[in-house]
């Protein structure tokens, strides 16, 4: 497989750095593991290793739940990377504030319907933030799976949607009355909406409780 040098460095995280380039006359985004080094250098590789597979096996998961997700070209066990789609778009994170507020609203049915699509179909993500949706024209892509698990565990569901939460307040303070929106279209698309949202009063009130003690 040739690669051409990266061109741009998007950002380096913790756990993985990313990469724009060009892979096959395709403009794609490299998502690399750094391996830490100072984990056993056989654990770390198969932990890399099964966190890709486990990224990408949850993505296409998303995908046949009907949700958008980066077209995955190549998965590179070897060399602990992800070669995929490059979404043009920006983050929900950095659009939401300044978007007129009815768009704003549009997006934020959005993403409550993306939340519902993805629990209806067992997929966890883990990581639910508007960090990890990109507003692309119309549509919002889902990416950031390494977290993510395949479960019907109703309080996972509910761990996801407190993540959602916390971080929509966070980042969205001056529009925080707009993740009213996202729950009423979370439990619209999904049946056991409203069971993951109790679950979620619950995971606050446990929160609570151990954070006094
Ligand atoms: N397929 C993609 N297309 C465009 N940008 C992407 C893509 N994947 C990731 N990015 C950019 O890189 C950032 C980090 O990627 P992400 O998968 O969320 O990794 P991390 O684990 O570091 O959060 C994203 O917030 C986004 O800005
Ligand atoms: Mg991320």
């Amino acid at each position: 497989m040739a690669l051409q040098v990266s061109v741009s460095v998007h950002r380096v995280g913790a756990e993985a750095r990313l990469d724009s380039d060009t892979w096959m006359d395709r403009e794609v985004v490299i998502k690399q593991r750094v391996v830490k080094g100072y984990r056993h250098p056989v654990i770390d590789k198969n932990l890399q290793t099964s966190r890709i597979k486990n990224e990408a096996r949850l993505m296409l998961e998303a995908r046949k739940g009907g949700i958008a997700v980066p077209i995955i070209y190549s998965i590179d066990l070897a060399g602990n990377r992800i070669i995929m789609e490059e979404i043009k778009g920006v983050r929900v994170k950095d659009a939401l504030q300044d978007l007129p507020y009815p768009r704003a609203r549009e997006i934020c049915e959005k993403i409550g319907e993306i939340s519902a699509m993805l629990h209806a179909h067992d997929v966890v993500h883990g990581d639910l933030t508007t960090s990890n949706m990109l507003l692309e024209g119309d549509r919002i892509v889902m990416i950031d799976f390494s977290l993510g698990s395949k479960t019907s565990e109703i309080e996972d569901k509910g761990v996801d949607m407190h993540l959602l939460e916390e971080a929509f307040h966070s980042a969205h303070h001056s529009r925080a009355e707009l993740f009213d929106v996202v729950k009423a279209s979370y439990v619209h698309h999904y049946e056991r909406g409203d069971e993951v949202l109790k679950k979620v009063k619950e995971i606050e009130r446990r929160g609570r409780y151990t954070r006094k003690e």
